[in-house]
């Protein structure tokens, strides 16, 4: 099975999580694109929707779903969203599209996150895909110091600016035997905006897709 379809399944799975006549968190990716088309389908049983990225932004009002601005919204009772690497606690790397930031704000205003991804997503342990970290500008060589100084090896990522203007060093070579730690370490450097480790709050559920179907993982 082609990973298209893979990812098409699980975003076709992860409706069965929305909540009727609710606001519907929704991630930044192929995968999550592929959730917005489904949701598409089922627009008028929610109230709208909150976006992690411009460009799933102009995908959903492409849609005729409604967009809210976040600070119009108290309680996201469900995020959908994918994920550069999983694992088995369904802590993630993600920002593999840029959108960490924004990515993480709707994640923790979200009741619940559902994790949509194809099993080639799942590993053993974090860090073979370069962790992305969203930098501050004017700080970008103090950041990329500290980061070697750790034992990274951080590289900007070419042409690209995030959505809220600011740059993403990818970064190879860390450890990541406590993400939870690491998460908190690497957001103290002064100039991160924030680092793609989605640890301190992980997936609640993870719809992964295999060729024999869609698995449901919870953590461990
Ligand atoms: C974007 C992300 C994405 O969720 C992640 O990169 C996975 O993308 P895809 O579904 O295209 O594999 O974190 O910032």
């Amino acid at each position: 099975m082609i990973q298209d379809e893979l990812k098409r399944n699980v975003a076709r799975a992860a409706i069965a999580h929305i909540v009727a006549g609710e606001i519907v968190g929704v991630g930044t990716g192929s995968t999550a694109n592929f959730f917005i088309d489904e949701l598409a389908a089922i627009r008028h049983l929610i109230r709208g929707a909150v976006a992690s990225s411009e460009g799933t932004r102009r995908r959903l009002e492409g849609h005729g779903i409604a967009v809210l601005d976040l600070n119009e919204v108290e309680r996201i009772p469900v995020y959908v969203d994918g994920a550069d690497e999983i694992n088995a606690a369904l802590q993630m790397i993600k920002g593999g599209g840029g959108a960490l930031t924004r990515e993480k704000i709707v994640a923790a205003v979200s009741g619940k996150f559902v994790c949509i991804a194809d099993g080639s997503k799942l590993v053993p342990t974090l860090g073979h895909f370069p962790l992305p970290v969203e930098v501050i500008p004017m700080a970008l060589g103090h950041v990329r110091r500290e980061l070697t100084a750790i034992g990274g090896r951080p590289e900007l990522r070419g042409d690209f600016v995030t959505d809220n203007g600011n740059l993403i060093v990818d970064v190879r070579g860390l450890e990541i035997t406590d993400a939870i730690a690491l998460e908190t370490r690497l957001n103290q450097i002064v100039g991160v905006v924030t680092n793609g480790l989605f640890a301190h709050r992980p997936a609640d559920v993870c719809l992964l897709g295999t060729a024999d179907g869609v698995q449901t993982l919870t953590a461990k």
